[in-house]
């Protein structure tokens, strides 16, 4: 175990240094979520991406603490038994005790050690814990609300847990506990309550009451700061869960969230302001060859255009070289997350696309879990057809070619009206008949149990749109997260995400977002909102976030109806791009990854987690932090080349080759670094404020 540790952040493509020092003695850190190995949402993503870099940080002393779910650990988990003395004590007094805890290590990157609780095993214990919430904290629980149920469960454990430890420890030991979000926030609560040696961090990634507002098409952020919230709360039944999440917003040593916005919304509703911004980051993979997320891009999408061409069979009239793959992809919130607002937007689209009688498709993807009963025939009817179709051209081909062969081995040229026979014709019409269909291609992958009551179902019934021949934009909803191993799309997300043309993520509540910030680090663009943490932020550090791809769009300060006007804009705007075009701007987008990466954005974890433990154990920690948040002059300045806009799309040439695309890119690339200078820190140094400024906007005659 290191007796101290200092880090240093350093310098990625021109971000600045930051540099911190912290004796951090036997420090242990513990790391508790809901999410640990437990996929639901972008918390999972918080805690799996960041693993590598805190693991690097602390060693043997950092822990993950999460649920104990069975099928995840099967996939995800190798159980362990525990290095350190303490930790296997505390979990064999428990385990004596009643409990199951079971210790592990999580296969992911940095392969931290995870605690993982079983809260049902404990369950026997939920009314006593009530009792005893209700005797200590005054918070009532009721019996109905499972979640919440867990909630108590896996607070009063991990409490017990952290309490445990520190008997266990040889000398007194110096505990960081960082908690996420309600779910694992009681846990917080009863470390204070209980005077436990424990520096605790709370970090809500969404306040409870912001998410239930913004679902109710409630004027939220005109609003802030006139809810009564206890009745807003008690009115929607979360009142309970709003006691746990604000007395754990309340208790913590250090209280955070992920974005300025939620910091202004969690000070209204929870009645603190947070003491740190912690931007989520991600764990940027750096291919060695530039424009391989290029050709990755290009292999992805060919699997797309395979399922397409599957789904649609029979009715293939588009030209899937000009077509255009957007998607949206998250929970199931349809207003949240502005599934609303983009199929509208979609609607207009189908119109204009239209009325220009455009060649481009736009094929929709939606992909947010719902109730189902499993795919559907007729999509998975379209893939066997489309695999029938395939295997018969296959069959005819290898027969064609054997002939062929035999003819020039005997020196002569074939008859080709004869390489052919009767039983070949008969085998493809019959692959062409069965591709005939009786109803439009289906809009859902999957049968819905709620269909009738489904909101994107309902609105492509409301706009019209059916997948018809006649519509330029073709929806499918996929109601359920990707998978590798799915019979019908058999793609993970990550893949899917490169193989697609643009992200799109209008959400009204979007506390950071994460979808849009995995489609930068993949360099697709993608579509957020200045609602949203991650478009605020993008804002904040890009001179002209679209020419990067980053389009973001306005919902604070337009009404709904203009907002969709302007999505509708950047799409049409978007199908209206070149090839080449497109190219460049990927190459833009990815070049942004560096300042979401982990390794620059996790000084606000670090600065939270130093400053918790010199509040907690004053006279072992001395921390004046340093406010990583003080540089705000660094912004990427505007891109020098034009600007991927279609009226400067024109070629010296009317035909251009993907050869002549990649050697446009490289000159785009390369001029661009040559005229910014961009890997030298010193000319866009945070503290040149006007670094930005000095780098004139190109009047365009220096692309390609
Ligand atoms: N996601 C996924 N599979 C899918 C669609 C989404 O794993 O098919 C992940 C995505 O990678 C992202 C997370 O779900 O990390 C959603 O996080 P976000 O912060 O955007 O929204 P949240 O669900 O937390 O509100
Ligand atoms: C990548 C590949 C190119 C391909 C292009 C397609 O850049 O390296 O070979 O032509 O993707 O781009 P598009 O935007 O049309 O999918
Ligand atoms: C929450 C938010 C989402 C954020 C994620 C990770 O689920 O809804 O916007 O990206 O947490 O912080």
């Amino acid at each position: 175990m290191p007796l101290s540790r200092s880090l240093s952040v350093t310098s990625l493509s021109g971000l600045d240094d930051w540099t911190e020092e912290l004796d951090l003695e036997d420090a242990v850190l513990f790391e508790i979520a809901w999410e640990v190995a437990n996929k639901v949402g972008g918390i999972y993503t918080v805690i799996q991406t960041k693993a590598r870099l805190t693991a690097e940080e602390w060693g043997e002393n950092y822990f993950l603490v999460g649920p104990y779910m069975e099928s995840n650990v099967r996939t995800q988990v190798e159980l362990i038994e525990p290095p350190s003395q303490a930790v296997k004590r505390t979990i064999d007094n428990m385990n004596s005790a009643g409990c199951k805890v079971h210790f592990g290590r999580w296969l992911i990157e940095g392969s931290p050690y995870v605690v993982l609780i079983d809260v049902g095993f404990t369950a026997w214990s939920l009314d006593r814990w009530k009792n005893e919430l209700w005797d200590s904290c005054g918070i009532g629980m009721p019996w109905f609300d499972r979640e919440a149920n867990d909630a108590v469960l896996f607070g009063f454990l991990t409490a017990w847990f952290l309490g445990e430890f520190a008997a266990q420890c040889d000398k007194p030991p110096h505990i960081l506990a960082h908690f996420h979000e309600w779910l694992a926030g009681l846990g917080l609560v009863l470390c204070r309550q209980r005077q436990l040696p424990v520096a605790t961090i709370f970090t809500t990634h969404a306040t409870l009451l912001g998410r239930y507002l913004c679902a109710a098409n409630i004027d939220f952020y005109n609003n802030l700061s006139n809810f009564n919230v206890d009745k807003e709360a008690g009115d929607r039944q979360i009142y309970h869960r709003y006691c746990l999440e604000r007395a754990a917003a309340h208790c913590a040593h250090i209280f955070t969230t992920v974005s300025q916005i939620t910091a202004i919304e969690a000070e209204h509703l929870l009645k603190r302001k947070p003491d740190v911004v912690t931007p989520n980051g991600l764990n940027v993979k750096k291919f060695s060859a530039t424009h391989e997320f290029q050709n990755l891009h290009a292999h992805s999408k060919a699997r797309i255009q395979e399922f397409v061409r599957g789904h649609f069979y029979g009715q293939l009239d588009f030209n899937l070289d000009k077509s255009v793959f957007l998607f949206i992809a998250g929970r199931y919130e349809f207003c949240n997350k502005g599934a609303d607002i983009f199929l509208e937007a979609l609607a207009r689209l189908n119109y204009l696309l239209r009325v220009k009688n455009s060649d481009v498709t736009v094929i929709a993807f939606f992909i947010m879990p719902a109730r189902t009963n499993n795919f559907n025939v007729e999509s998975l009817k379209g893939q066997a057809v489309r695999k029938q179709l395939w295997d018969t051209a296959q069959t005819v081909k290898e027969k064609f070619g054997k002939k062929l062969y035999e003819s020039l081995l005997v020196g002569q040229l074939p008859d080709v009206s004869k390489m052919l026979d009767k039983e070949d014709f008969t085998m493809m019409k019959r692959a062409i008949f069965s591709t005939q269909r009786q109803c439009q291609p289906p809009i859902c992958t999957h049968n819905m149990l709620d269909d009738g009551s489904d909101p994107i179902l309902n609105s492509l019934r409301r706009i019209g749109l059916f997948n018809s021949s006649a519509d330029r934009v073709k929806v499918i909803f996929h109601p359920e997260f990707l998978s590798s191993t799915s019979p019908l799309l058999p793609m993970d997300y990550e893949e899917f995400v490169r193989g697609c043309h643009l992200g799109v993520f209008p959400s009204y509540y979007e506390p950071w977002g994460y979808t849009p910030a995995e489609c930068t680090v993949m360099g697709i663009p993608s579509i957020s909102t200045n609602l949203s943490g991650f478009g605020c932020f993008m804002e904040e550090h890009i001179a002209d976030p679209s020419a990067y791809g980053v389009y973001i769009l306005d919902r604070r300060y337009r009404s709904v109806d203009e907002s969709c006007n302007q999505l509708t804009s950047f799409l049409l705007q978007f199908c209206q791009q070149s090839r080449r075009q497109r190219i460049i701007q990927r190459n833009r987008t990815e070049r942004l990854s560096d300042l979401l990466d982990w390794r620059y954005l996790g000084r606000y974890y670090i600065s939270a987690r130093y400053t918790a433990l010199a509040t907690a154990f004053p006279d072992t920690y001395c921390y004046e932090p340093q406010d990583p948040t003080s540089k705000k002059g660094f912004s990427y300045p505007r891109p020098a080349s034009i600007p991927p806009s279609p009226a400067m799309s024109r070629h010296s040439s009317p035909h251009h080759s993907d050869d002549d695309d990649h050697e446009r890119y490289d000159e785009d690339l390369e001029a661009e670094k040559d005229r910014l200078n961009f890997r030298q820190p010193s000319s866009l140094h945070p503290c040149n404020k006007n670094a930005s400024e000095s780098i004139p906007a190109s009047d365009g005659s220096s692309d390609a």
